[in-house]
């Protein structure tokens, strides 16, 4: 199982976005996360599939979208045209029903589908589409805002959750390089990071330090 490093854009400065992807991009980054945000799933509004399309544009780097909006099924066209690689629906904002028809249409056009779930959320609430989903995304923060503090009980929850799923594990929120380790231990291959790569002085530092350690 490959480890990804994943830094979020939520932190980096908007005001030069392609900088800063091409900077995390020679850093050594796989993946970018990228927070869609709605201000009514999430107390918070960040950007839209017209910012998504320009930083496709952008960067080599696999775009992995994480809509935190009320309402996924309306808009995932949107961002599959946007130049989306990955996309990932909250399990409190979609029915079982509404998450298959995603996967379908996101099958046809080779794009990956992610499930997350807020800390609040337990693991037996995924559990029913697991088989149609290519990762889960695991919220360690309570989603709207980078910078949060790490909330230590998403580590059992990737160790139940890995016990049963076999593909990849994505970790959101509060991820440092000690936060990092345990969530590796855990069973987790993707981590998200945002403050922590972006806030640093050597972002390449910051990065390698996430991927030290043992993978399990
Ligand atoms: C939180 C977002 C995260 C956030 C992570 O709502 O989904 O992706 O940017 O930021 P850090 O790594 O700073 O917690
Ligand atoms: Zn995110």
């Amino acid at each position: 199982m490959k480890l990804m490093i994943a830094p979020s854009i939520l932190s980096a400065d908007f005001g030069c976005l392609a900088l800063e992807l091409k900077k995390v991009e020679k850093a050594g980054a796989d993946l970018i996360h990228v927070d869609v945000m709605d201000g009514h799933f999430v107390p918070n509004i960040t950007i839209g599939p017209v910012v998504v399309k320009y930083m496709r544009k952008a960067t080599k780097l696999d775009l992995d979208v994480h809509l935190m909006i009320e309402n996924p099924a309306k808009y995932v066209d949107a961002f599959v045209k946007a130049g989306s690689d990955m996309i990932t629906v909250h399990i409190e904002t979609i029915s079982p029903r509404g998450l298959a028809d995603i996967a379908r249409k996101l099958k046809n056009r080779g794009i990956k589908l992610g499930i997350s779930l807020n800390p609040s959320t337990p693991i037996a609430r995924v559990k029913n589409v697991l088989n149609i989903v290519d990762f889960v995304l695991v919220m360690s923060v309570n989603p709207g805002f980078g910078g949060q503090a790490f909330i230590p009980q998403a580590v059992n929850k990737i160790r139940q959750l890995r016990a049963i799923f076999k593909k990849d594990i994505a970790v959101d929120g509060g991820i440092n390089n000690l936060t990092a380790e345990q969530v590796k231990e855990a069973g987790a291959n993707i981590l998200v990071a945002g403050s922590y790569i972006f806030g640093a002085k050597n972002v390449q530092d910051a990065i390698n330090s996430l991927r030290r350690g043992d993978l399990k």
